[in-house]
């Protein structure tokens, strides 16, 4: 790949509901203490969606903060991809988001890649503006998006779950960079995991096998409800983001003649699901606390799709030229990183 040919961050945003759910509050509705939840998941308080707000609003601001950030014209977008598991409708989040910006002539659409989701957005928008470079020579940006709104299908009866997951927006505008680029991304999806993670079918499903599923009522309406093998998942986690950030590393390596191991690696932002599993990759990967992420589960929960880049927002500008690793996994099961450099 000719030197000259950079694309990375140059701006990102995230919005956040702000209805505040603390663990005093759980207490209330199921059979939980603030002293289990902060032992087995780390987490204190989760950001979730009220009156008025949904998963496409909560998109189009986060959208619209990152544009502010980046300082480009709305116009320059080519491309806009959207990782969500909550858009419960159509058309798409990024249909909805690219009308709300009143931007024209955007491939603009929804991933469902779990709370990888956001990761697959990033390398779908690099890989599109880099063909469009290296092929057409047109320069352009894009946005790649997380975001979930995952209260509306949690089962608020079931503790297991529930004190989990908040609600969220993260957004990064990607384009042409001086420094400060994309080194490498990689995805994955396993899906003989599937059944661990899932929400079930709601609209499909022959009439008799509904009584199999887990509803939660809603204006006169079955929905149904994610359900998860906590355990299991835990399990599954830890290996596959271990896994991830060693393969973006070998990925880039490889390509590029490079020597680049663990050690160098300055940050990590792990998928925020549970603080055992950021400190699980953590041990794993040999870091100390001062180089992984682990704010974002303890204040914001599980925000799904959207952890990391609303985790960007908490550290934006804090290590200038470092070398950083995103990574998740999730529903699908689908897991990815990214292997980028901060601009100086
Ligand atoms: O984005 C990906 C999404 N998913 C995840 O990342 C989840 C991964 N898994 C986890 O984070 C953990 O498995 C959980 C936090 C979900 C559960 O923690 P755990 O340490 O694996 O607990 P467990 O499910 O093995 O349950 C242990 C006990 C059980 O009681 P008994 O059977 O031992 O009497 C549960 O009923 O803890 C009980 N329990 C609770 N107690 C108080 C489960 N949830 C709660 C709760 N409060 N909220």
């Amino acid at each position: 790949m000719p030197d000259k040919i950079k694309i990375g961050y140059v701006g990102i945003g995230r919005y956040l509901p702000e209805n505040v759910l603390t663990n005093a509050d759980l207490e209330k509705i199921v059979d939980t203490s603030d002293e289990w939840i902060i032992k087995r998941t780390g987490i204190q308080t989760r950001r979730i969606m009220g009156q008025g707000e949904s998963v496409s609003s909560m998109a189009i601001s986060a959208a619209k903060s990152a544009i502010e950030h980046s300082g480009i014209d709305a116009e320059q977008i080519s491309c806009m991809r959207v990782g969500v598991n909550t858009h419960l409708r159509f058309p798409s989040v990024a249909a909805i988001v690219q009308d709300a910006l009143g931007i024209e002539d955007v491939s603009a659409s929804d991933i469902a890649a779990g709370c990888s989701g956001f990761i697959f957005s990033v390398e779908d928008v690099y890989n599109r503006l880099m063909t469009e470079w290296m092929l057409y020579g047109k320069k352009s940006y894009g946005i790649a998006m997380g975001v979930d709104g995952l209260s509306m299908v949690t089962d608020w009866t079931n503790r297991s779950t529930c004190v989990l997951f908040g609600d969220g927006a993260g957004a990064v505008v990607i384009g042409p960079v001086e420094a400060g680029e994309i080194l490498a991304t990689h995805t994955k999806t396993e899906g003989k995991y599937a059944n661990l993670l899932e929400l079930d079918e709601f609209l499909s499903v022959p009439l008799e096998d509904t009584k199999k599923m887990t509803f939660r009522h809603r204006n006169n309406t079955n929905y149904p409800f994610l359900t998860m093998a906590g355990p299991k998942v835990f399990a599954v986690a830890v290996r596959s983001m271990v896994s991830e950030v060693r393969t973006v590393i070998k990925k880039y390596n490889q390509a590029n003649g490079a020597n680049i191991t663990e050690s160098d690696i300055d940050y990590v932002f792990p998928h925020q699901a549970n603080l055992r599993i950021v400190s699980a990759v953590r041990d794993a990967l040999k870091l100390t606390p001062d180089r992984i992420f682990s704010d974002g589960v303890k204040k914001y929960g599980n925000t799904s799709a959207a952890s990391i880049p609303i985790g960007y927002v908490d550290q934006r500008g804090k290590r200038p030229g470092a070398l950083e690793v995103d990574v998740s996994f999730g529903s699908g099961f689908a897991s990815g990183a990214i292997l980028r450099r901060v601009a100086p």
